[in-house]
C-alpha cells in the first residue's frame, strides 16, 4: 500500500496526502507585477493538491528578471494575491508563494526601473534570455555592497510580510536554479571577499540569513526553502566545495526549524539521502520528469514527506483524482507554458 494518500503535517498545515504544486512561473500577470485576472481560478483549479507553491514572485523591482511575472511588495500585489489566496481557500487548498528574487538572470528591457542587475558579483552568466525585442545576451550585473546585502535581506523579509497579509499560508524561499540564493553559493557567481564569498560557511550565509528574517517576520512554520543542489541553470558552476556549501546550509537552515526544505533533485542519490538524515523537519523531494509510475517510490521509501509535482499538475487540474482512480492524464503544451491568456492555462479539462 503507497503512503501517497496518507495525511501528513507540514508547519502549521495539516496536508490530506502528499502531492503537492511545484512551483511554476506562467508569465500572465499584470505588467505591474499584479496576478492576473485568471490567476486565482487557475490556482483554484488545482487546490485539491493540497499545498500550492506559486510561481515565483519578486520581493522588489531588482529581483525581478522575466516579464510578466508576479511581485509581492506593493498595495496592488497584495490585493490580487488575496484574492488568488481566497479562492485557494475556499477550494479547501492551501497557498505558499515562492520568493523569487533572480539577481543576474535580469536584463534592464525586463525590468520596471530598467536599471542594472544586481548579484553577488559583477559577472554575466553567459547565456541568453527572452525580451520584448526577443532573445538578448544578459549583461553583467553590478556586485551587491555588503550593506546593500542586507537591504535586500530585507526584501525578503518584507515580501513575506506581504504575503501573509495577502492571506498566503506561508512562503517559500527560492534556493534554486541559478537564482540570486543560489548565486550566493556558486564558486563561478561569486567572487566576493567579505562574510558572503569565500568559504563554503560564507556561501550559505546568504541563504540562511534570508530564512532567518523570513521566519522572525511570518514564523519558522510558514516558511519554506528550495534547493537544487548541483543545477547549472543559470550558468552557474557551484565547484568541487558546493556539497559543501549545502552541508553549511542544511546545518544553519535546520536551527530555524523552518516548515520544510524542498529539493529539485538531480541525480547524487547520495547526497539526497544525506540530506534526509540531516533534515530534522518535512522534506519535499521533486524529481524532474519522472515517470508516472515511479510517483510514490520517494515517499513509500521514506526519502521524501512530499512529492510536488510541475507539469502535470499544470496540465491537469484534476490530478489528484486521475491517479486515484488510475484515469489517463492531459498533456501539457509547452508552447503555452510562459505567457499568454487562458488557453494552456484555465482551460486543461477535467475529468467530466
Ligand atoms: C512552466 C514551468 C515554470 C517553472 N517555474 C518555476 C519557478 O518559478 N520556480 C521554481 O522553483 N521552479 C520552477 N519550475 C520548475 C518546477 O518547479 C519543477 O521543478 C520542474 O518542472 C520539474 O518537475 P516536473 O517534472 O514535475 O515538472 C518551472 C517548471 C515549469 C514546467
Amino acid at each position: 500500500m503507497t503512503k501517497l494518500w496518507s495525511p501528513i503535517k507540514i508547519g502549521r498545515l495539516n496536508l490530506a496526502h502528499r502531492l503537492a504544486m511545484a512551483p511554476m512561473t506562467r508569465s500572465r500577470a499584470l505588467p505591474d507585477g499584479t496576478p492576473g485576472a485568471l490567476s486565482p481560478l487557475y490556482y483554484a483549479q488545482r487546490a485539491s493538491l493540497g499545498l500550492l507553491i506559486s510561481e515565483g514572485t519578486q520581493p522588489s523591482d531588482d529581483g525581478q528578471g522575466y516579464m510578466f511575472t508576479t511581485g509581492i511588495y506593493t498595495e496592488n500585489h497584495i490585493a490580487g494575491w488575496k484574492k488568488v489566496a481566497d479562492h485557494v481557500h475556499a477550494a479547501g487548498g492551501h497557498l505558499f508563494i515562492q520568493l523569487m528574487h533572480v539577481g543576474r538572470i535580469s536584463h534592464p528591457d525586463n525590468t520596471p526601473h530598467h536599471r542594472q542587475a544586481v548579484a553577488p558579483s559583477a559577472i554575466a552568466p553567459g547565456i541568453q534570455m527572452f525580451t520584448a525585442s526577443g532573445m538578448q545576451n544578459i549583461p553583467v550585473p553590478r556586485a551587491l555592497s555588503t550593506k546593500e546585502v542586507q537591504s535586500t535581506i530585507d526584501e525578503f523579509r518584507g515580501a513575506a510580510a506581504a504575503a501573509i497579509r495577502a492571506g498566503a499560508d506561508g512562503v517559500e524561499i527560492h534556493g534554486a536554479n541559478g537564482y540570486l540564493v543560489h548565486q550566493f553559493m556558486a564558486e563561478n557567481a561569486n567572487v566576493r571577499t567579505d562574510q558572503y564569498g569565500g568559504t563554503a560557511e560564507n556561501r550559505a550565509r546568504f541563504g540562511i540569513e534570508v530564512a532567518r528574517a523570513v521566519a522572525e517576520e511570518i514564523g519558522s512554520d510558514r516558511t519554506g526553502f528550495r534547493i537544487s543542489p548541483g543545477n547549472p541553470a543559470g550558468g552557474l558552476d557551484e565547484g568541487p566545495y558546493g556539497p559543501d556549501v549545502y552541508r553549511f546550509l542544511i546545518q544553519g537552515l535546520a536551527k530555524l526549524n523552518l516548515a520544510y526544505l524542498h529539493v529539485l533533485h538531480r541525480d547524487n542519490e547520495e547526497f539526497l539521502q544525506e540530506i534526509r538524515t540531516a533534515w530534522p523537519n518535512g522534506l519535499l523531494v521533486n524529481r524532474a520528469g519522472r515517470p508516472l509510475e515511479k510517483i510514490a517510490v520517494d515517499i513509500d521509501a521514506g526519502l521524501a514527506d512530499v512529492a510536488p509535482v510541475g507539469a502535470w499538475a499544470l496540465a491537469n487540474p484534476d490530478l489528484v483524482e486521475r491517479l486515484k482512480m488510475g484515469a489517463p492524464l492531459n498533456s501539457g503544451d509547452p508552447s503555452t507554458f510562459f505567457g499568454g491568456d487562458a488557453h494552456g492555462y484555465i482551460d486543461y479539462p477535467t475529468m467530466e
